[in-house]
């Protein structure tokens, strides 16, 4: 199914993503999903929660999974469970989403921004060691795309330093290190569900996985209230939980994900294959690399060129609608000038932030469309 938008001229518009396209996939279930969870008369941290947790927990390989309202809140409530506040730094990328960021800014910490590698556009781990101070209590890595970060790496330079480690999965869920799902191998994994991620919500929400016993306690009582028994509250906590409609339906997508993800490999293979020629010949743009021994889930597939403006106003003239993740890197963005730790040369998050495009890339995108983008590409190229 691909319902590309009506444009009102005779093409229609080929998006980059489709929440509502996955709607129509699941329709039945979740029409029904959602009546069922609206008869209940329970509607936020119910029996749907409890199950997705178990289901999402086993999807993982790992103990524990716990519902939560983002995956800004996830990420947040991880570092808080990992006991980050005030006079502690964070280190992670610039060229992540301003999520990782602000749920680092959100516990008081002061985030530390290092540069990416320009193969994998993931946390270089090579510049880490400079990185550290005796004041940094966590690293978040980020599986930018779908694509791993070097978690090994940074989990290795952490764990003789004390240093705890969290995996931002916001866009990798599904993605396997050696086999390993993205998320389960630091001491936390947090994930989102906004509606265009691999795993999406019809609305907000999130979750975080851990083997740890005491942190995932810990994470249930921050994300309400801090309340062990109803309106006591142990500890300080807060208001960030999964609702129950948003569990029901994540129940029945994450049954597809993988078949889901699969489609997204299969059109990444349709681009790869169509225009790896021509990107060799004319030197005008590279394909995203895989890095080896992962699964790249393809949230996004992200070309580099520096012609990205003539080529973005190539393909909307034709009726492909790409996208830019992101075009400012956070450490250049207003709300974080001045506040944030720049160790290094950010040269290679710079360079990503200008060049970097993302062709339209989900499940139910149709074989027609993928080639229309792929001939647009050509043409374009092939000048
Ligand atoms: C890498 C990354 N981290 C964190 C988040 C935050 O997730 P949410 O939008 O669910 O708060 C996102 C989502 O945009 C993301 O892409």
């Amino acid at each position: 199914m691909d319902r590309s938008r009506a444009t009102g001229k005779s093409a229609v518009m080929i998006v980059c993503a489709s929440p509502g396209d996955q709607y129509q996939t699941y329709k039945e279930e979740i029409d029904l999903a959602i009546a069922r969870v609206l008869k209940s008369g329970w509607y936020v941290l119910g029996e749907e929660v409890k199950a997705f947790e178990k289901e999402f927990a086993e999807y993982q390989g790992v103990k524990h999974a716990i519902g939560v309202g983002s995956g800004t809140e996830a990420l947040h409530l991880a570092l808080a469970a990992l006991g980050v506040g005030r006079g502690d730094e964070v280190i992670t990328v610039s060229h992540t989403a301003v999520a990782t960021v602000s749920a680092i800014e959100l516990t008081g910490a002061k985030p530390v921004l290092v540069d990416i590698d320009s193969e994998y556009f993931t946390l270089d781990a090579a510049k880490l060691e400079a990185a550290i101070t005796p004041r940094t209590k966590a690293i978040i890595a980020v599986h930018l795309y779908g694509q791993a970060a070097p978690i090994h790496e940074v989990i290795a330079m952490a764990k003789t330093r004390g240093i705890k480690v969290i995996e931002d999965c916001a866009q990798a869920t599904g993605t396997q290190i050696q086999g390993v799902k993205a998320g389960s191998i630091a001491d936390v994994g947090c994930f989102s569900f906004y509606p265009t991620k691999n795993l999406g919500a019809i609305g907000d929400g999130g979750a975080l996985v851990t083997n740890d016993d005491d942190i995932a306690k810990k994470i249930q009582l921050l994300r309400q209230y801090g309340w062990e028994n109803r309106y006591i509250s142990k500890i300080s906590g807060w208001n960030s939980r999964l609702d129950e409609l948003q569990a029901a339906i994540l129940r029945i997508k994450l049954r597809g994900l993988d078949k889901d993800n699969l489609k997204r490999i299969q059109i990444a293979k349709a681009y790869d294959e169509s225009l790896s020629a021509l990107a060799k010949s004319t030197g005008r743009f590279t394909l995203p690399k895989v890095r080896p021994h992962t699964l790249h889930t393809y949230h996004l597939y992200v070309l580099q060129t520096a012609e990205r403006d003539a080529l973005m106003s190539h393909l909307k003239t034709n009726d492909i609608h790409c996208m830019i993740h992101y075009p400012m890197p956070v450490h250049l963005q207003p709300a974080y000038l001045g506040k944030i730790g720049l160790p290094g040369s950010m040269s290679t998050t710079e360079k990503a932030s200008n060049t970097v495009i993302s062709l339209p890339m989900y499940p139910e995108l149709s074989a027609a469309s993928v080639k229309t983008v792929i001939d647009q590409l050509s043409r374009f190229f092939g000048k």
